[in-house]
């Protein structure tokens, strides 16, 4: 069996849903259910018996180091993190504790259980670490993208943590052999992404007649990847990636944000137009932008596929179409997600932008 760190998380959830669909192994997740932690999006698996959801910290070592020696798992994919921009800006304490102090607590209990394992289990085990291309800083517009060498330049606290989490994982390799691999994936999309980051935020306020609130002038780029893209190339990286090796991970699909959203207006234009018969565009405004704001991500992912073969299958517009399906056809999870944290946090986030 394999464990999974953040699995009830939008990444992590989406990764455990097609593990379990794909293949007969079994999975542990273990998950703090913080706000963005649903087991809503684990529904369908309630029966599963192949699917084993343990509530918890990846820092708290004896709790880890009980379920490794219980388990024995052959392979860990970490996925549990602080993940958004705008929390930690507003309070980054939560991403230093989780992305650093705990990923090197959890680093130092599978390090312990790896070393226990005999001669065979030993050379199998894979420490598979999820990061993100916000590690690699800021490029111009003209600048080629993102390649697995591009030097660290971390510019919010979200992205040093992550940075600082993918250094240590590297040091586990470098200096105790761990056999871990790192991925470094683009901006993600598609089902149970929590409504706070980009995209479902603004279905999900469209829907509801509310203001789409575009940062500064909206033409900062990111490289979007529908999520079961992400999800296969972790499954491929898993496989057959080189030990200590890191792979980008994306979806050669530079958007300006403002397109994004432009984007995501045309086609609930479409698929629920609004009973006016007016476009959802009227509901865009431009509020201050974010402190700090990397102006463009870009992911060369032409190592992937050259060493292990994988390629996105989704284009933007199939993966974003079937996105905007989900969330129409999905309003009472987004009803759930609402009644919760997440409407303080809104509250808060955007009370101070003008
Ligand atoms: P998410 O915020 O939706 O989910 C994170 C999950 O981790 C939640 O279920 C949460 O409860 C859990 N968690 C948080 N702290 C924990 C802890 N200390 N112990 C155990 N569980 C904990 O995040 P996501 O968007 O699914 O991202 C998953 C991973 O992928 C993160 O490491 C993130 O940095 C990385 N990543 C995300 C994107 C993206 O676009 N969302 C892109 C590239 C990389
Ligand atoms: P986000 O989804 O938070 O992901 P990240 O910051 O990790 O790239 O934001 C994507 C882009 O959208 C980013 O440039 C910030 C911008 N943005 C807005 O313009 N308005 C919003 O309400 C949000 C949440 C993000």
């Amino acid at each position: 069996m394999i464990l999974v760190t953040g699995g009830a998380g939008f990444i992590g959830s989406n990764f455990v849903l097609d593990w379990c669909a794909q293949n007969n192994e079994a999975v542990i997740n273990l998950d703090k259910l913080t706000y963005a932690g649903n087991l809503e999006n684990l529904a369908t698996l309630k029966d599963n018996p192949r699917h084993i959801f343990t509530h918890g910290d990846i820092g708290d070592t004896p709790l880890v180091s009980k379920l490794l020696a219980e388990h024995r798992p052959r392979a860990i994919v970490n996925f549990a993190a602080e993940s958004h921009v705008d929390r930690s800006i507003h309070g980054p304490e939560d991403f230093i504790q989780t992305n650093i102090v705990s990923t090197f607590h959890l680093l130092e209990a599978v390090r312990a259980y790896w070393l226990a394992l005999d001669a065979a289990e030993k050379s199998a085990f894979r420490f598979l670490h999820v990061s993100t291309d916000e590690v690699y800083g800021s490029l111009a517009k003209n600048d080629p993208a993102f390649s697995e060498t591009h030097r660290y330049e971390p510019n919010s606290p979200y992205s040093a943590s992550k940075a600082a989490s993918d250094h240590l994982v590297r040091a586990y390799h470098h200096t105790y052999g761990l056999p871990v691999l790192t991925t470094n994936c683009s901006n993600n999309y598609g089902p149970y992404h929590f409504p706070e980051k980009l995209i479902p935020l603004m279905i999900v306020n469209a829907l509801a007649g509310k203001p789409l609130p575009v940062y500064g002038d909206g033409q900062q780029i990111r490289d979007w990847l529908y999520v079961k893209d992400h999800c296969s190339a972790i499954r491929c990286v898993l496989a057959k990636g080189k030990l200590g090796e890191v792979y980008n991970i994306g979806g050669w699909n530079e958007k300006a944000n403002l397109d994004i959203v432009h984007t995501v207006c045309g086609l609930l234009d479409e698929l629920q137009p609004r009973p006016n018969g007016k476009s959802y565009r009227e509901q865009i405004i431009f509020v201050t932008d974010r402190p700090g704001h990397d102006r463009r991500y870009a992911i060369d992912a032409r190592k992937i596929e050259r060493e292990l073969g994988w390629k996105p299958v989704e284009t933007f517009e199939t993966g974003i179409r079937k996105t905007i399906q989900w969330y129409l056809h999905n309003q009472q999870w987004v009803r759930h997600v609402q009644s919760g944290d997440y409407r303080k946090w809104v509250e808060k986030n955007y009370a101070e932008r003008v």
